[in-house]
């Protein structure tokens, strides 16, 4: 799918679908990003169309949203919320397209617009990727060590893991996953390949549990977890395409627009935090996390951290 302009989405438009991922931090990043009729709002990072569901009838009929996802399978989902009764008939104009959020100047474009107002980049992955086996994030249900966004681009995980050096590897599981035993499992991985590939979801996450010493394997995430998140942040270059796309959101977004980002991981926050810093007049002096019945109700929304900058006047 490339573009889907016009007013609302094609869909089955009865508004009947059971919501299949659930925002986070819905009520503040509506809060924060002080939507009203006419504006145009471009979601980077559109997922299932959970955020794009609540931001459409806020900016009435002459609203514009951008939809855009990497996932060309989640983009479908998106069609499908936002071609709802409910969200169709507020009567926005909605565009959706498969394109990074880096590349929301050329969706812009494409529909005639050079700025926009507002845009909201929910980062990482949605609950409808991990909950895929066949798509390779999780090391819950087996499947192919996929774990690409992008169907289209980049190497498979297992095709990484089949060729990255073993020092290459532990530094990434270091600092892509905070992963304490990085050297121990880089080293496992590595002996393992050379008598087979790795290429399943459950192949890997066995072997970083056999890498772990006794004591490391209890606690309360899985032991595979940061290994899981580290290369797939790796292979999606999820830290490069942020910076490309905060660098984007600053050039579209006209003054006095407003950037909303959520991050899930350390080092992303920090680039968020310096960016709006160097970049835009900060509205979150300190980042805005879930509360108690957030986390209660969704585990995913813990780690949540959203921030919000203002593109200054006086930028060109
Ligand atoms: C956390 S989900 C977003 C959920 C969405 N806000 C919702 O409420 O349904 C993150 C989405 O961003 C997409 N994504 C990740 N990196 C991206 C990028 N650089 N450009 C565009 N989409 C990206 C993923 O494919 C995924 O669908």
């Amino acid at each position: 799918m490339n573009e889907n302009g016009g007013k609302g989405s094609s869909a089955d438009g009865h508004g009947s679908r059971q919501p299949v991922h659930r925002p986070v931090l819905l009520q503040e990043v509506m809060a924060i990003l002080e939507l009203r009729s006419g504006l145009v709002v471009v979601d980077g990072t559109v997922g299932a169309g959970g955020h794009s569901r609540a931001i459409v009838p806020c900016i009435g009929p002459d609203g514009v949203l951008v939809g855009l996802d990497r996932d060309s399978e989640i983009l479908r989902e998106a069609q499908a919320t936002l071609g709802e009764a409910d969200v169709a008939g507020a009567g926005a104009g909605i565009s959706l397209f498969h394109l990074p959020h880096s590349g929301m100047h050329e969706a812009l474009a494409r529909i005639g617009q050079s700025r926009c107002d507002r845009v909201l980049l929910d980062l990482g992955v949605s609950s409808l990727q991990l909950d895929r086996p066949e798509r390779g994030f999780s090391f819950m249900a087996d499947g192919p060590l996929d774990m690409r966004m992008d169907a289209s681009s980049s190497p498979t995980a297992a095709d990484w893991l089949a060729e990255v050096d073993e020092r290459t590897l532990a530094d990434t599981l270091f600092q892509l996953g905070d992963e304490r035993y990085s050297r121990r499992i880089a080293r496992r991985i590595v002996e393992v390949r050379r008598r087979t590939k790795i290429v399943r979801t459950a192949q890997l996450a066995d072997l970083v549990v056999d890498a772990l010493p006794g004591a490391a394997r209890g606690g309360r995430i899985h032991p595979a977890t940061r290994t899981f998140q580290a290369i797939r942040m790796c292979i999606n270059d999820e830290l490069g395409e942020l910076e490309r796309g905060l660098a984007a959101a600053r050039d579209c977004l006209r003054p006095g627009g407003r950037l909303a980002v959520i991050s899930f991981h350390s080092h992303e926050d920090r680039v968020v935090k310096h960016f709006l810093r160097a970049h835009m007049q900060v509205v979150t002096k300190k980042p805005i996390e879930a509360g108690y019945d957030e986390v209660r109700d969704n585990p995913r929304a813990r780690s949540a951290k959203l921030r919000c900058g203002v593109r200054r006047e006086d930028v060109a």
